[in-house]
């Protein structure tokens, strides 16, 4: 390990677990993995969501049709508008958008950010109070995790990486955002990853997740799998958030950081 990432994972805290190993090391599989990281304690955490610290409420994926006429309508422009965007326009609308009532606190919409061709994309839950204030992703303290999370990977926010939010705007006191506010913001989402095309997505806590995959899950069992959203591999990752909580699960995501790693060397 070369003297510039072992500071970067003593900064993160794990200096002498996270460590760089071959894929042929790192299997894939949960017990593969946790024999790679020495000192992590067995076992899953007891309330291991992977989310920040916001309650969780149910993704636009569970929310009977027609019952949000923000959501329908946005739902409608989806398709009819969004989905046939330009990057130009499509940040103009996501500004300007006034879809659903987290337009009404935030200080500003907060799009996405990075290299509009990378191959890796990070989806998170939503902007927080740095984020609504400076107007870019992940720029607080879960922010500055999951920049060591890139670096440990030879990776930096806006070469290679795209950073975006299943919602725009910050829910207010740093809620989970409802599922009406995620469905507001979907076809947003959509696009984005539609004119990106990564080559892997990596969805960073369980709303983040449900978003991509459209369905309920748990970040536990999800964890080393791979999914795919219109042909692109998908997984799951704990959020920085929830890691700054929970740092003996910084291994574990070490870990899925290694699945991820590999998925894109081979093309995922
Ligand atoms: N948490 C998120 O999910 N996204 C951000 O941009 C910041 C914190």
């Amino acid at each position: 390990m070369n003297s510039r990432r072992f500071a970067i994972l003593r900064e993160m805290g794990f200096a002498p677990l996270w460590r760089l190993r071959t894929s042929a090391e790192t299997g894939g599989s949960e017990a593969d993995a946790n024999a790679a990281i020495s000192g992590l304690p067995p076992g899953e955490a007891p309330e291991a969501d992977g989310s920040s610290q916001r309650v969780l409420t149910p993704t636009h994926a569970d929310t009977p049709a027609g019952s949000s006429s923000v959501a329908t309508s946005v739902r409608a422009m989806s398709t009819s508008h969004v989905a046939a965007m330009d990057w130009q326009e499509l940040e103009e609308t996501i500004h300007a958008c006034r879809s659903c009532v987290l337009c009404e606190k935030r200080t500003q919409a907060v799009s996405g950010v990075g290299d509009r061709e990378a191959r890796w994309m990070f989806v998170g839950e939503g902007p927080g109070a740095e984020e609504d204030r400076r107007g870019e992703p992940f720029v607080g303290q879960a922010g500055r995790l999951l920049d060591h999370m890139l670096a440990a990977l030879d990776l930096k926010r806006g070469e290679d990486v795209y950073i975006a939010n299943a919602v725009k705007c910050r829910p207010p006191h740093n809620r989970t955002p409802e599922a009406a506010e995620i469905a507001a913001c979907a076809a947003f989402l959509d696009r984005q990853i539609a004119l990106v095309r990564p080559r892997l997505l990596i969805a960073l806590g369980r709303p983040a997740a449900q978003v991509l995959l459209g369905r309920e899950i748990s970040i536990g069992a999800a964890r080393g799998k791979r999914f795919e959203r219109s042909g692109i591999p998908v997984i799951v990752t704990y959020h920085p958030a929830y890691l700054l909580r929970n740092p003996l699960d910084k291994g574990k995501a070490w870990e899925d950081l290694c699945f991820a790693r590999r998925l894109v060397a081979e093309g995922a």
